[in-house]
């Protein structure tokens, strides 16, 4: 199988976990270029990861360095030029979630991607890719829960990293456009439909500065689809155990639960207390083997010239239902959800 040589932009806290897969853990790929605004990540990609051409400068990455494939995890705003420049470059793009931050960002990775139908193009919803969500859709395809109708998803993240995200709420657009794309994603992927209508709200009780910077330190959604399924939504930053996703799949003849309680490994420990079981920390730690699962499937994808499930499409829809619970979220009303 042909070696395939790769460009990593963003080596942040996910593009460190891309990169060091690149490097190390993926059979026919080599890690040769990375690129960050960061001079100490750049250092510790030549050092630790063993990697020749590092740059700050994007363009010259993907013009200058011996590469076929460009990896984008950088920040949100970055995503779509650099999807769009890589590809008029004749790369290979796997970029991560989201898509875009606006439908304009969107439709211009859109067109991109049809400009260019001979490249690769690799959308990083890589929830699709844990072993626990794969195996909900196997059995959903499998008919074993009769007919989906309903989604309930729970993402928590734990009151351990709650200064990052008030840090971080001033620029991410807010806790829907941040948490909630991967639970739309597996919501689309498990009833088999499209989003018509959202309804949002929210509130908070431990940290003001949510409210104060006009986002919401607890969320939830409801989602009408249609094909007359429906979903709830509930994301929230204080969760005091860990950090906490959970998500079921009501069908009329059975319900899957996938991570109920976020079990860290099988260690229970038993003292005064009672017994205690760890819980997974954070997302790096719950999700470690779907980060590598996608990018193996990236690597395959261009050595056996195969096109991926997701679509660029996928990534525009997404985020269209995201920025929707949004403006519920803050107008107070249900919103459509129009696909332009
Ligand atoms: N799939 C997931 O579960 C998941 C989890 C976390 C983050 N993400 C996504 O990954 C992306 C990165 O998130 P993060 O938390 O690692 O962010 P981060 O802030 O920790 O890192 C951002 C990285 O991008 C680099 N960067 C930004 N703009 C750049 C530019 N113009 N040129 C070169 N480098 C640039 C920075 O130097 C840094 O290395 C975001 O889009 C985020 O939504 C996805």
């Amino acid at each position: 199988m042909k070696e395939v040589k790769v460009g990593i932009v963003g080596l942040g806290r996910l593009g460190s976990v891309h990169a060091e897969n690149l490097a190390f853990k993926i059979p026919g790929c080599k890690l040769m270029a990375a690129c960050s605004l960061e001079q100490k990540e750049l250092d510790w990609a030549k050092t630790d990861l063993k990697v020749d051409f590092v740059t700050t400068d994007y363009k010259k990455m993907v013009d200058e360095a011996d590469i076929e494939a460009v990896a984008i995890v950088s920040s949100s705003p970055e995503h779509c030029w650099m999807i769009e420049y890589a590809l008029d470059a004749g790369k290979h793009v796997f970029t991560d979630k989201p898509l875009g931050c606006s439908l304009e960002e969107c439709k211009r990775a859109e067109a991109a991607v049809e400009r260019h139908p001979d490249k690769l193009f690799f959308l990083g919803f890589m929830r699709r890719y844990d072993p626990s969500y794969a195996d909900a859709k196997a059995q959903i395809e499998a008919g074993k829960v009769g007919k989906p109708y309903l989604v309930k998803a729970t993402g928590l993240d734990p009151e351990a990293c709650v200064e990052s995200c008030i840090q971080f709420c001033k620029t991410s657009g807010g806790i829907f456009i941040d948490a909630a794309s991967h639970d739309v994603d597996l919501m689309r992927w498990f009833l088999g439909g499209e989003v018509t209508e959202v309804y949002a709200a929210g509130t908070t009780f431990k940290h003001p500065e949510f409210a104060a910077g006009g986002d919401t330190e607890t969320g939830m959604a409801m989602l009408k689809f249609d094909n007359g399924t429906v979903a709830f939504l509930h994301v929230g930053r204080t969760a005091p155990h860990g950090y906490h996703t959970e998500t079921e799949i009501v069908g009329t003849d059975a319900h899957i639960r996938v991570a109920g309680i976020p079990w860290k490994n099988r260690a229970m420990i038993f003292d005064a207390n009672g017994a205690c079981q760890p819980i997974i920390e954070n997302f790096p730690q719950r999700f470690a083997e779907a980060y590598l699962l996608e990018m193996v499937d990236f690597i395959k994808c261009i050595q056996e010239d195969r096109k991926p499930e997701l679509t660029v499409y996928d990534g525009t829809k997404a985020t269209l239902v995201t920025y929707a619970i949004t403006d519920s979220f803050h107008s107070g009303k249900p919103v459509q959800v129009e696909y332009k």
